[in-house]
């Protein structure tokens, strides 16, 4: 498991404060670049939950179609940006996402991480606690760079994030989707987002739902 220290000093890598409007969401690492919020199917009232939120952009696109827009990060740092950023329009707790999952009795109508917890959690952990806490058919997002890009890879699971090599968990998106149907999801799907022009870097997009959905 990766310390809230390490991922703190991450966090230091970009400002904490932010003015004026949320950038329009993305699932890739450029605003506005390829499908958007609607990937959650979600409007005002639903649940909604972000795994490693980072500094809570995303989640203020989505308080801004009226749900209820909760996140979770392991990082002091990011956690104390996202309040300051967004709050009270979004809710944001500092905890390992497992142990979140673990210790809520909320119900969610969307999960969803980008370059987010999923990437950096055991997945056979992690699954399992999220289908356990999403409503019946509701959606999980997952958004992550194809294997093998960015990052200096030190063996099939590892990143460095930003000095130090934290586990992340690497995978084709038929192996996601194996590993989604295993963990009590249905109607895996995968499609990729290639970057602008002048950027690099493909993102995978996989969504699943819980019980009843697709
Ligand atoms: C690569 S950053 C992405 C942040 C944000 N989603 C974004 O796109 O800007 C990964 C985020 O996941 C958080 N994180 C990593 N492991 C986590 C865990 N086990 N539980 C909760 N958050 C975690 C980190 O603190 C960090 O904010």
């Amino acid at each position: 498991m990766t310390t809230s220290s390490q991922w703190d000093r991450y966090a230091g890598l970009t400002p904490a404060g932010r003015q004026g409007p949320p950038p329009p969401f993305s699932w890739t690492i450029h605003p506005g670049h390829g499908p958007g919020v609607e990937l959650l199917g979600v409007g005002p009232g639903a649940d909604v939950l972000e795994l490693g939120c980072g500094k809570g952009d995303r989640l203020a696109a989505v308080a801004a179609l009226g749900a209820r827009a909760v996140g979770v990060d392991i990082s002091p740092m990011q956690v104390a940006a996202a309040d300051r950023r967004w709050g009270p329009a979004v809710e944001v707790h500092q905890a390992d996402a497992v142990h979140y999952l673990h210790h809520t009795t909320d119900l969610y109508d969307a999960v969803y991480s980008a370059y987010g917890a999923h990437w950096f959690t055991d997945p056979k952990v992690l699954l399992p606690a999220i289908c356990r806490r999403l409503r019946p058919g509701g959606v999980l997002v997952l958004a992550h760079l194809t294997p093998g890009t960015q990052f200096e890879a030190h063996g099939p699971t590892a990143a460095r994030v930003p000095s130090e090599t934290v586990p992340r968990w690497e995978g084709e998106a038929y192996q996601w989707a194996n590993l989604l149907e295993g963990c009590g999801f249905s109607a895996p799907s995968a499609s990729e987002i290639v970057p602008p022009r002048d950027s690099t870097g493909c993102t995978v997009v996989l969504r699943a739902w819980a019980d009843g959905g697709g």
